[in-house]
């Protein structure tokens, strides 16, 4: 094997690496030669793309209902505890007006596998968002449906879907879901998604209970395949009512390096310094931002139900003092040298 050296080199040169190359990697990820030289480039690919525009997506957590339940998440079918909430369509529309006087030009629709939003329901929505701001990108983060759901939903409009793949590896797949579920329909539902010409967004938490740096390495070698629009990563934090209550959360510094070396996999990719990310390091979206990262997305879910979007403890953004989080986040992207902007911001 050659030495890190080499094989920093080699991802730089060539964007991928082999599994036992992003394994040994992995393993240096904390030599301080090694992160500087991949954040260096990972920050000159950013801005070689994308300039120092950070884009902004008007999250719309919708519904905290789920049919699933998945053993790191705090909206989990199996939580009595979660407080349920749904927001009507009426509601959903007002979040949106609020955001477009904001200056968003993308709502994302997320929420838990919620049966009540039948695919008829969920139509509806996209296609009252899309004759009221046709000018706006409309993205839909509703986990697993079938190829004629998602057909539906791209002709009402939807352009963009974020899935999140979780692992690449079978195995750990297991150890993060119940056995109802399978990666091999999660990676079914992403080709799908693709194949119906949506804008695609895959990712992982970083050191979900499980994860080793084999598993990453697959996920990078199944992103670099999969070649999606959009890749979320962010820290896994452990939930106080989940089976995963006592696990110990993911790391911000291997969450940065993996950001970079992202970046550097898909030099084009939208990659959001995530809510979670900013949930374990005060400073961690603006370092997010200085890793490579180009996207954030603030909360436009109504104040009331913020605390109720509740995956991972101690998130961010779900107080009154959040109410106006586009600001706060403006100031935070500025602070960090870049600039939030308003458009679109589709990939290049
Ligand atoms: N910690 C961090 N991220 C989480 N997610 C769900 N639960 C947690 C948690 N406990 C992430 C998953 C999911 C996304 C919406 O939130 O990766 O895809
Ligand atoms: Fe959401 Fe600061 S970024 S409140």
């Amino acid at each position: 094997m050659d030495s890190v050296k080499d094989i920093v080199e080699k991802l730089i040169m060539t964007g991928e690496l082999t599994a036992e190359e992003y394994v040994f990697l992995l393993k240096n990820h904390e030599q301080s030669e090694v992160r500087e030289r991949l954040t260096k480039e990972a920050v000159r690919l950013r801005e070689q793309y994308y300039g120092k525009k950070v884009y902004t997506r008007g999250l719309i957590e919708f519904t905290n209902y789920c049919k699933n339940n998945c053993y790191y998440c705090g909206i989990r079918r199996g939580n009595p505890h979660a407080k349920r909430y749904r927001l009507t369509k009426e509601e959903i529309l007002e979040c949106c007006d609020q955001g477009y006087a904001l200056g968003f030009r993308t709502f994302v629709l997320q929420g838990g596998e919620d049966p009540y939003y039948t695919d008829a329901r969920m139509a509806d929505v996209i296609r009252l968002i899309k004759e009221k701001y046709p000018d706006c990108a409309l993205t839909l983060s509703i986990g697993e449906k079938s190829y004629e759901s998602y057909k539906l939903f791209r002709e009402a409009g939807a352009d963009r879907y974020l899935l999140r793949h979780e692992t690449a590896d079978e195995e750990h797949y297991k150890k993060l879901h119940p056995q109802e579920m399978s990666l091999s329909v999660r990676k079914q539902c992403l080709y799908d998604l693709k194949a119906l010409g949506y804008q695609v967004g895959a990712g992982f938490m970083v050191g979900s209970p499980g994860q080793t740096y084999e598993t990453i390495a697959q996920d990078l070698i199944f992103l670099k395949a999969l070649e999606p629009q959009m890749v979320g990563i962010g820290p896994f934090i452990p939930h106080h009512e989940t089976p995963f209550a006592d696990m110990p959360a993911g790391s911000v510094e291997l969450t940065l390096f993996l950001l970079s070396v992202i970046r550097i996999l898909l030099p084009k990719v939208l990659l959001p310094a995530t809510t979670a990310l900013g949930t374990i390091d005060p400073k961690g979206r603006e370092k997010g931002l200085a890793a490579g990262a180009n996207v954030v997305m603030p909360n436009l879910s109504p104040v009331k139900n913020r605390k109720q979007y509740d995956l991972y403890d101690n998130k961010i953004c779900t107080g009154e003092e959040a109410a106006e989080c586009r600001g706060c986040l403006k100031r935070r992207v500025a602070s960090a040298g870049y600039i939030l902007v308003g458009d679109r911001g589709d990939a290049v």
